[in-house]
């Protein structure tokens, strides 16, 4: 029988990866969004799916407990997935409180939600799934010889941010243990790929580059993140919701731990590679370095330290391999190679959310 899933936060970044992907190897399933539209929100990203039979959007924010409720029982919803969050650690430095009512807040108020409908409405919930997407943050930092984290590493959040996912991940537990709540959870790494909000390190020094601007590298540079490309992490949700055991954490990774100096430094290279054989893209980007042969990797500018910043995150992600059988796919260089690409084709998504809110917070932000 076909699903019938209501996604949150799918005008961002993965959410929006998420039905993507997922109407293309679901055909027939429905697929309900619920989203805010913040500033991280853009519904420019969903437009390749705007007129699939299966898609509805709806403009609502998660803790519209009733809203909710409407649409799990009115569209008969048998699946959540629950992207719907504030994801910026620095903004969570400079700002923790929408991070705390959203985050926290708001994932409660979908667990009452669903847990109304599915366990005391239809009595169907045995059918069901609430899949609560987290990330890696949750366990803390690693040193450098640590092992990478597992799903039993205990909690250990450094940053608003991550202490905001944390708390959700145990409500999540917690509905699953008290009320029988069927559950699942992914703690995941860094993703990168298209739709991705320029204020994240990668699109942000992609368009950096293009439009002549310096990259800021905080601290040394030295801090390390696991990157996963964001249709890999597609499949291991895709994989969770297909096969994965109710009440289960799953470990989501990339065997792919690079300094964000590489990272940068490997941004540069594809992008001195990519305007040295088509003189076009000088023309359509005049103030890129590259478009006068300057090595890109000059523009990278060392800045002041994110306070309280992690130094390592790794995943140890052998629990989804043995049980689900899931691996990442998509190899780092020829992920970041195509994310380029895709900026350069996609000029018109990344100006329209480049809008004045934007400028003020990177002004406001880098200038401290
Ligand atoms: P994003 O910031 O790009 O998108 C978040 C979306 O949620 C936006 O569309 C926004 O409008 C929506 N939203 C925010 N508050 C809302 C509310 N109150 N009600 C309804 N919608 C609301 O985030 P992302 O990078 O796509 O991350 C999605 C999820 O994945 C988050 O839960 C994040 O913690 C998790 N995650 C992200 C990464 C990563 O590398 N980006 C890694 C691991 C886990
Ligand atoms: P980010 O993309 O914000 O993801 P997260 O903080 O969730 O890991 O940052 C990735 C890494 O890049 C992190 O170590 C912080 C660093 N970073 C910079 O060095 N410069 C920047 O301008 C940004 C946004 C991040």
């Amino acid at each position: 029988m076909p699903a019938r899933l209501l996604v949150t936060g799918g005008a961002g970044f993965i959410g929006a990866n998420f039905v993507h992907h997922w109407l293309a190897r679901h055909p027939d399933d429905r697929v309900v969004v619920v989203d805010a539209l913040t500033y991280a929100g853009n519904l420019g990203s969903l437009e390749g799916v705007r007129t699939h039979p299966g898609f509805r959007f709806v403009h609502a924010d998660i803790r519209e407990q009733q809203t909710i409720e409407g649409l799990l029982a009115d569209e008969r919803l048998d699946t959540v997935v629950h992207f719907a969050a504030e994801s910026h650690v620095d903004r969570s430095i400079a700002g923790p409180d929408p991070f705390i009512d959203v985050n926290i807040g708001g994932t409660h108020s979908l667990l009452k939600a669903v847990r109304a409908v599915w366990l005391e409405g239809t009595g169907e919930g045995a059918e069901c799934r609430f899949h609560h997407v987290s990330t890696d943050e949750v366990y803390g930092s690693l040193g450098p010889d640590d092992p990478p984290f597992t799903e039993t590493t205990p909690f250990a959040p450094n940053s608003p941010y991550a202490a905001s996912k944390a708390g959700a991940d145990h409500l999540v537990r917690a509905y699953h243990h008290t009320y029988g709540l069927p559950t699942s959870v992914s703690n995941c790494s860094n993703n990168y790929g298209p739709y991705h909000f320029p204020e994240k390190l990668i699109p942000l020094c992609i368009v950096n580059l293009l439009l002549g601007r310096e990259l800021p590298v905080y601290g040394d540079g030295l801090q390390v993140r696991d990157w996963l490309h964001v249709e890999d992490h597609c499949r291991g949700i895709e994989s969770i919701l297909d096969r994965g055991r109710s009440g289960a954490t799953y470990n989501i990774g990339g065997n792919c731990e690079r300094s964000n100096l590489e990272v940068v430094q490997a941004i540069c290279h594809h992008v001195d590679h990519l305007f040295a054989g088509r003189e076009s893209l000088g023309q359509r980007f005049p103030d890129c370095p590259a478009a006068t042969g300057e090595p890109c990797a000059d523009r990278i500018t060392m800045v002041r330290d994110r306070p309280g910043h992690d130094r390592r995150y790794a995943i140890d992600a052998a629990l989804i391999s043995a049980e689900l059988g899931y691996e990442p796919g998509v190899e780092f260089d020829a992920g970041l190679s195509a994310t380029i690409g895709w900026y350069l084709e996609h000029e018109a998504w990344w100006r329209a959310v480049m809008d004045d809110s934007y400028r003020s917070w990177i002004d406001g932000w880098y200038e401290k």
